[in-house]
């Protein structure tokens, strides 16, 4: 790494944990904590109802301090709830978190069934559904089927503090009566944080005093709570205590901890709970730092009928969630599901459906800090062809760049981009992804700088300066994402002519985007910061990365003349950060408990709408021992984004380090996931089409069985592999959980049918991870592997049909040109549809025709559990032409069948018929 004086080196800056504020050292949550749970002060203001078209508006007041606020109720369609709450006459309007809502959210008129004194019922499209408002004092309940699924305020902690002017002419408000606040001697104001806040040597200063919000909402007979990504814990969520909540806020924690709830580099602000009938999500759309309190407890259910019925009361579950917000407005969706993959499809209803990657972006990346010049690059690249591993992309750290100068070359390192991207990469079929931080270096002479500036494009300090901060530049400013003159002018800065050195197989990293302001509050910007439109940073941190990646995938576009599907890595992300790329679990570490952890985590970032998610693969911080790294290898090939990175300093890793036995493992597992690439696409495709996870924990395929909601060793990829990686060492045998009894399972690389399911004790060696398929399912796969994606178009395919208790299967493919919009615009797609039945596999075209020719065949079927011998097997065209027996072969031990040396095109419909 470069030391020039300006420069700052890692270790000097790494993570101080004591510089990351527990919940006692966050005014807003101090204040909120005053709040004792119970009656709640609101009264709902019956009289001021209003019903449109739209929503149903009215007031609540604050009984002891007689100031209004306006509620907002939407049923969205598509069996969504939304609540709005917000000042009456706000000083000045409230942050509304714009750009995360795909659209304004279609909503449907609401029909008023009851009203008296005390209650306005509601009913929707369906009439088992139906909103309850109480009037003293003001609570939501959400009726369906009549039962409580959910309430708000019933703990009565909603809480909103009033904007209010500067100090100077302030008076002790009503706010602060209410709250007790009121006692202005300056120590105690410091205390709670009301005007300003200050930490170490840090001061915060809040322009319009205390903005925060908060609310509680009650599920009603659930335990199984999941999602707020992202945090280094368990799948589960976990009760909070006080001081222990929590925290969605994105910061740079170099190594985090794990199992902590303290917030790292995103946050998606979206909870999930379950129970076996019923699956509900909470999105709670606020960008400000954000903590959740979560606690569990044995409720008495009681039901919405008007005379209290005692013989009917019982003892269920209930978790009681409180979310606090530190500005912004209340606006919170519930997404009623009722199936997990209902709530999947909410939520992409109103934040997008994952983007559907590049070809190439599915295969292995190799990164580390740093590739340090071209002959490094190119020595790197020809060891992967020397080894036979297949890997697509090369990555390049900060040290490329001109003095971390970003979409600039090191001139002595990489003297000619061009060549080695024409001469090396694109020779190979392989690509470059070029790392691009959100900090710009204070350089005059920097024509990203300067323009920046000239055009005030910069986060503002609470002074109206440009703010700076140090970064691995030094002394840097911050480019203001949230505005769209500055997303434009940086889309533009990707454009060929502008990026000198790149070219169309350069793809796009960004990086500290949280972002991290070295020897910041928090090691970020200072929430006092301003941005577009005035707003304080506080109001939009949660953003920032967000619209970096947004602004980032847009210039890959743009760059392609609208044609190109970008590939953009980021660290930072929010709520809708699936519409732009893939996001990665930041700087973990090389040990076996940041393995483990690994899985919950992607699980989690997965069912919160991001599929194309990874962990760099070995663990960035430290030396990974060799069976740490095999098993990560191991991992990471069967997870969405699969990249090895190591931190600078670090020895060197690329996969052929670690002796002969070593390689050979490691290059099974990557050609292992190089030959799923067509299952692995087609679940991307329906991650983007129909918003289902990729990676996801097995509640969610079998959302009735128990056993399966706190599993988080295991998960399944699609609805077809459950994978269970090995995240210990020395392992000899590993005990997975095979659910549903209904279900059989068989070894995916063996094709042996697995007896029984519950828990099931299996040998594991060195070489490989336990994968099963799940009968019922029809994978398909590539025969063989190339040097990358782009060498494997005309591979033939196998199929591999695993038979479910009935002796039957399905599956899908989908198929484009894999990097294009043409899937899109022009129908240039195939969605294919595999069944078996009745022992006849079909392939025939899954709902919409798509145009997309392709010369590709079926080579090979194989179909595991077919329990005799067959006679006679043909393939016909479905017009019944061509009718032509084929040669197979029968293992009788493991029930398979082989069919060989088939030529079935993938885009034609034909038929397997087998007697
Ligand atoms: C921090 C990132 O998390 C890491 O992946 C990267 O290598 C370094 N920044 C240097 O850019």
């Amino acid at each position: 790494m470069e030391s020039s004086s300006q420069e700052i080196s890692v270790q000097d800056e790494a993570v101080d944990k004591s510089q990351f504020k527990t919940c006692k050292q966050i005014a807003f949550y101090r204040r909120q904590k005053h709040l004792c749970p119970g009656k709640s002060p609101y009264q709902t203001l019956l009289k001021t109802v209003e019903l449109s078209n739209s929503n149903l508006k009215f007031q609540i007041i604050n009984e002891e301090s007689k100031v209004p606020l306006a509620v907002e109720i939407y049923e969205i369609e598509g069996n969504i709830f939304r609540l709005k709450i917000n000042e009456v006459n706000p000083l000045k309007p409230r942050y509304e978190v714009p750009d995360v809502l795909i659209k304004e959210p279609a909503s449907l008129r609401l029909k008023i069934s009851e009203k008296d004194a005390d209650k306005l019922v509601l009913t929707g499209p369906e009439q088992e559904q139906q909103i309850h408002i109480m009037a003293k004092p003001f609570q939501i309940q959400l009726i369906s089927k009549d039962e409580i699924l959910l309430s708000m305020n019933s703990s009565g902690l909603l809480y909103l503090e009033h904007l209010q002017s500067p100090p100077q002419n302030r008076k002790s408000t009503s706010q602060e009566k209410e709250s007790g606040l009121a006692d202005s001697s300056k120590e105690n104001e410091e205390d709670l944080g009301l005007w300003e806040e200050k930490i170490s040597s840090f001061l915060d200063i809040k322009a319009n005093g205390p903005s925060s919000v908060g609310l509680d909402v009650s599920l009603h007979g659930f335990e199984h709570v999941y999602g707020i990504p992202q945090h280094a814990e368990t799948l589960l969520l976990k009760n909070t205590s006080d001081d222990d909540v929590y925290r969605l806020y994105n910061v740079d924690v170099f190594g985090y901890t794990i199992h902590s709830k303290m917030g790292i580099y995103g946050s998606v602000p979206l909870l999930l709970a379950h129970k076996p009938d019923q699956t509900i999500g909470v999105f709670w759309l606020n960008s400000s730092e954000t903590l959740v309190e979560i606690s569990t407890k044995a409720a008495v259910k009681v039901l919405p009928s008007k005379t209290p019925d005692i013989s009917k009361q019982r003892v269920v579950p209930q978790t009681d969630v409180r979310w606090m917000s530190e500005s912004g407005i209340i606006d919170v969706f519930i997404l009623k599901g009722p199936c997990p993959f209902d709530i999947f499809k909410q939520y992409a209803q109103l934040t997008g459906t994952q983007a559907l990657p590049p070809l190439f972006s599915l295969g292995y990346h190799q990164c580390r800090w740093n590739y340090e010049d071209e002959e490094d690059v190119e020595k790197v690249d020809a060891g992967f062809d020397t080894f036979d591993i297949p890997y697509d992309v090369i990555w390049l750290d900060i040290e490329h760049t001109d003095g971390k100068r970003y979409f600039t070359w090191d001139k002595k390192r990489f003297s000619n981009p061009e060549k080695m991207q024409k001469q090396i990469l694109m020779k190979k079929k392989r690509k470059l992804v070029v790392i691009v931080d959100p900090h710009i270096k204070i350089d005059p002479l920097y024509t990203i700088y300067s323009q920046a500036k000239e055009r005030g494009f910069f986060v503002k300090d609470r002074n109206g300066e440009d703010f700076e901060g140090i970064c691995w530049p030094g002394l840097s400013s911050y480019l203001d994402f949230t505005n769209p003159e500055v997303r434009q002018w940086y889309a533009d800065q990707f454009d060929f002519k502008t990026y000198k050195g790149s070219s169309e197989i350069v793809f796009v990293w960004n990086d500290m985007n949280e972002p991290s302001v070295f020897r910041g509050i928090e090691l970020t910007m200072s929430k006092d910061a301003v941005h577009y439109g005035k707003w304080e940073h506080r109001d939009v941190h949660n953003l920032y990365g967000f619209y970096q990646q947004m602004a980032t995938a847009e210039g890959l576009v743009k760059r392609s003349g609208g044609l190109e599907r970008p590939f953009v890595l980021t660290r930072s992300f929010f709520a809708g950060s699936q519409k732009y790329g893939a996001v990665w679990t930041g700087d973990n570490k090389a040990d076996w408990s940041y393995l483990k952890i690994s899985i919950p985590m992607l699980l989690t970032i997965s069912i919160a709408g991001i599929s194309f998610c990874g962990a760099d693969v070995g663990g960035f911080i430290g030396n990974p021992e060799p069976e740490l790294l095999v098993r990560w290898y191991q991992a990471g090939a069967l997870q969405p984004f699969f990249r090895g990175h190591a931190n600078m300093g670090t020895e060197r890793r690329e996969p052929w380090l670690f002796g002969d036995k070593n390689t050979k493992i490691i290059r099974e597992a990557i050609k292992e996931r190089y030959s799923l690439l067509p299952y692995l696409y087609t679940l991307f495709y329906r991650a983007h089409s129909v918003a289902e996870p990729v990676m996801r924990p097995l509640w969610v395929e079998f959302p009735k069985e128990l056993e399966t909601f706190g599993i988080e060793d295991e998960y399944m990829l699609g609805s077809a592999l459950l994978v269970h990686p090995v995240t210990a060492p020395k392992i000899s045998t590993v005990n997975i959980f095979l659910p549903g009894p209904q279900e059989i399972w068989y070894d995916f690389r063996k094709f042996r049918h697995l007896e029984g399911h519950g828990i099931l004790k299996i040998p594991v060696t060195l070489s490989n991870i336990p994968v099963i398929q799940r009968g019922g399912t029809i994978i398909p796969l590539k025969i063989s592997v190339g040097k990358s994606t782009e060498w494997m178009v005309d591979v033939p395919y196998e199929l591999r049909a695993a038979l479910d208790y009935k002796g039957c299967a399905t599956g899908e493919l989908y198929l484009d040109d894999g990097h294009s919009f043409h899937y899109l615009h022009e129908k240039q797609f195939l969605l294919r549809k595999f069944s078996f039945y009745d022992n006849v596999l079909s392939s025939r075209c899954a709902g919409e025709e798509g145009l997309f020719q392709t010369k590709c065949i079926v080579q090979k079927i194989l179909i595991l559990g077919i329990k005799k011998e067959p006679s006679v097997v043909t393939t016909t065209k479905f017009d019944g032409k061509d009718d032509k027996a084929v040669a197979f072969a029968y293992d009788t031990k493991n029930s398979v069948l082989t069919l060989q040396k088939l030529s079935l095109n993938i885009g034609n419909n034909w038929e397997l018929r087998i007697k």
